[in-house]
């Protein structure tokens, strides 16, 4: 009897606890610098005590374009910076001066950060911004220009290959992972473009006009996870937040960035992007970049009693602090990273390898295994290797093209014909079309593709079906004229210097596809969330037009969308996409199962725990990406249909089951409160949505918040 009962209690134990809401929190990752904030502080303060006011105004402000001053009286050396997110830009300025012999002999032209996203695989994120701050370690550049992390607001955005999509969530896990992996090779990361950059059209004169709760919802997460992640710099942008330069606003730097967000290091301007040193100087700002321009007068401010002593050693003294935590004064060239190209050679073919995404494979064109098939090759990318410009560009090395990718597995069956005649066309087993835009810093470009390559594609596809689109490209592009026509469609962003063997590679079938989209393809641009953002009656432009740009008036950019950016805007006003966020198709298929819950209440402070068993059941390995959203049934303001708040990727053989878990906590729930100024997540229903894309949701749990 005492046996049974013993047994009942164990039960009823055991029950409870497997039914109990776990606490703790999501794996994060966190960086910690060699020497402490405390102990750096300590240091800087001594330095300061030994500097001139003269040599404290000249330190605030940057050195030929690319470093920090030196202070040769007191043994500090100048500081290299580089940009930036998809490896180092080798620039001839550091050429000139002190830097006579190359600070690199070369230099790894990863795959773009829009595609790293794409992979929804973290580690591999942290492994590449490794391979990126080991390349810095090689040429002494102890700052690295980068993450860029602004959100994709609306395709047109020059910069968006420099980014990480559409979703805060996604990005700010991207971030996380890109923070510790190049800053403990010792490089500082510099999270940028602080804040609400979503366009390069006339980029110096725009003026975002964002309500508090989107900053906090949409354009701050992924700071702040680089933030909580450790990361040393932030560099501001060159728009106007509600009206004041980010890099001279007070409620930018130092409510929000400094209070708000916690950070405690190094803030520097966007290069030619401050013009009041007063603001500048009181705005919780560092270091003024590339040189002392509007801080010029410093010297002056401090006579007329503008500004203090006490300002401008605030913002030596965080230069200072955050160069001595990370050791950067000591940066040295590092011979023994020179010996790692290969690797990173092999890290940037592995990011292209998960972060192409096949979006569309009819009747299985893809793959084509049958290396006798004749496949024509044709479209301007396929015998150049595709790219981003502006401050982003690197050259890379062993560049391949996508053409000899492709001559490299079918030999002479593959042939590139630059303008192929109708009957070439038409006698192909196969027609490769590689098309693409050049994206590049300082203007926006058109979603649609030139009238010339619409009807190309067109022509083609009408006399071959079988045609296969390679897309190269940093943003969505209007595909809806031809999307159903083609029999496949690979969006394969830029993939960087070795990106087309990936390409190819995927096209026959040595690598399954595994990229799924961090950000929605509308069908048109009048569908997006950020139509209509330049002054009506203008048009986008091409080149720099910086001389344009000087002689304009400011121009304000309504985010009038709120929150609802991406596929929160799609889905809440029911405009269905072209290919939705979280997309991707595979070789083979996989089966959710066995999708278990830890509880359905849960307590502010506590962890949810969902389970699931994913099983390949095709005959090739691949790799699936699960993804969780939430819903929140009842709110007293509005919540988007759903937010992603979890995901995880796993590589599964044929047949493999592996089982997969994720996390959610009381604060995935919650909002930008604006009343207490901070998040709240209101007690009552919400919706658990656990699918393989956005739109591919395979199970929906009720849980309640008490
Ligand atoms: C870009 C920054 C870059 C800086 C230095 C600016 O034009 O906006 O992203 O880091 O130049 O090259």
């Amino acid at each position: 009897m005492k046996r049974v009962l013993f047994f009942s209690v164990l039960f009823i134990l055991l029950a409870a606890l497997c039914c109990k809401p776990e606490t703790g929190n999501k794996n994060k990752k966190q960086f910690f610098p060699p020497v402490s904030f405390e102990k750096a502080a300590e240091w800087a303060d001594s330095l300061l005590t030994l500097m001139t006011l003269e040599e404290k105004i000249t330190f605030i402000g940057g050195d030929r374009i690319f470093f920090t001053q030196a202070i040769p009286r007191l043994n500090i050396s100048s500081v290299m910076m580089a940009d930036a997110t998809q490896g180092v830009h080798l620039r001839d300025n550091w050429r000139d001066e002190i830097f006579y012999d190359e600070v690199l002999p070369r230099s790894t032209a990863f795959p773009c950060p829009i595609l790293l996203a794409s992979t929804w695989n973290k580690n591999l994120v942290e492994e590449y911004a490794n391979a990126v701050g080991e390349e810095c370690r090689a040429g002494g550049i102890a700052i690295l220009l980068g993450p860029g992390m602004n959100i994709y607001r609306q395709s047109r955005c020059g910069r968006n290959f420099e980014y990480f999509g559409e979703d805060p969530y996604l990005a700010g896990q991207m971030i996380e992972n890109y923070v510790v992996g190049l800053q403990s090779t010792g490089t500082i990361a510099t999270l940028k473009h602080f804040v609400a950059n979503n366009t390069d059209y006339f980029r110096r004169k725009s003026n975002s006009i964002v309500d508090e709760r989107t900053l906090h919802e949409i354009y701050l997460p992924a700071f702040k996870s680089g933030v909580n992640a450790g990361a040393m710099a932030v560099m501001t942008s060159y728009n106007q937040l509600n009206g004041e330069w980010c890099g001279q606003s007070n409620y930018v730097i130092d409510t929000v960035l400094r209070r708000q967000l916690g950070f405690k290091w190094l803030v520097m301007t966007d290069w030619w992007s401050v013009y009041d040193g007063e603001k500048v100087i009181q705005s919780g700002m560092d270091l003024e970049m590339p040189f002392r321009l509007a801080t010029e007068n410093a010297g002056q401010l401090l006579e007329e009693g503008k500004v203090s002593e006490a300002d401008i050693n605030r913002m030596v003294r965080s230069i200072l602090r955050t160069l001595y935590a990370m050791k950067a004064f000591s940066r040295v060239k590092e011979e023994s990273y020179l010996n790692k190209f290969d690797e990173h050679e092999e890290i940037a073919l592995q990011t292209a390898r998960e972060g192409i995404i096949l979006l569309r494979n009819e009747n299985q064109i893809l793959p084509i295994e049958d290396t006798t098939k004749t496949i024509l090759i044709t479209g301007e990318y396929a015998i150049k290797v595709a790219q981003g410009g502006g401050a982003a560009t690197v050259e890379g090395y062993n560049h391949i093209t996508l053409t000899e990718a492709l001559a490299g597995i079918y030999g002479v069956n593959a042939g590139y014909i630059d303008a192929p005649t109708d009957e070439e066309i038409s006698t192909a087993d196969v027609v490769v079309l590689n098309i693409g835009t050049f994206d590049s810093e300082g203007r926006d470009r058109p979603f649609e593709l030139p009238d010339t390559t619409e009807n190309e594609i067109l022509r083609i596809v009408d006399l071959n079906p079988n045609t296969v689109v390679v897309v190269n490209s940093g943003s969505g592009i209007r595909m809806s004229s031809w999307n159903q026509k083609v029999a496949a469609i690979l969006y394969a962003w830029y993939p960087g210097q070795n990106g087309a063997l990936a390409e190819a590679e995927i096209i026959t079938g040595k690598v399954n596809p595994s990229g799924k989209l961090p950000v929605t393809i509308e069908k048109e641009f009048v569908n997006s969330p950020g139509y209509g953002y330049i002054p009506q009656g203008e048009a986008l432009y091409e080149g720099w037009q910086g001389e344009e740009e000087k002689a304009r008036a400011v121009y304000d950019i309504q985010y009038k969308e709120g929150i609802l950016v991406g596929y929160r805007w799609y889905e809440y006003q029911r405009i269905p996409p072209l290919y939705p966020f979280g997309f991707g198709l595979s070789y083979t298929s996989f089966e959710l199962s066995k999708i278990t819950l830890s509880a359905n209440k849960f307590r502010q402070g506590e962890t949810l725990k969902i389970t699931v068993s994913v099983k390949n059941t095709g005959e090739r390995k691949g790799a699936e990406t699960i993804q969780l959203y939430i819903s929140d049934i009842e709110c007293s303001v509005p919540r988007p249909v759903k937010e992603l708040k979890g995901f995880e990727k796993i590589v599964l053989e044929p047949g493999e089951l592996k089982k997969v878990t994720l996390f959610i906590e009381s604060d995935d729930f919650s909002f930008w409160d604006t009343e207490s100024k901070g998040w709240k997540a209101e007690p009552g229903e919400f919706e658990l949505l656990l699918g393989t894309s956005s739109n591919q949701i395979v199970q929906r749990f009720i849980v309640v918040l008490l």
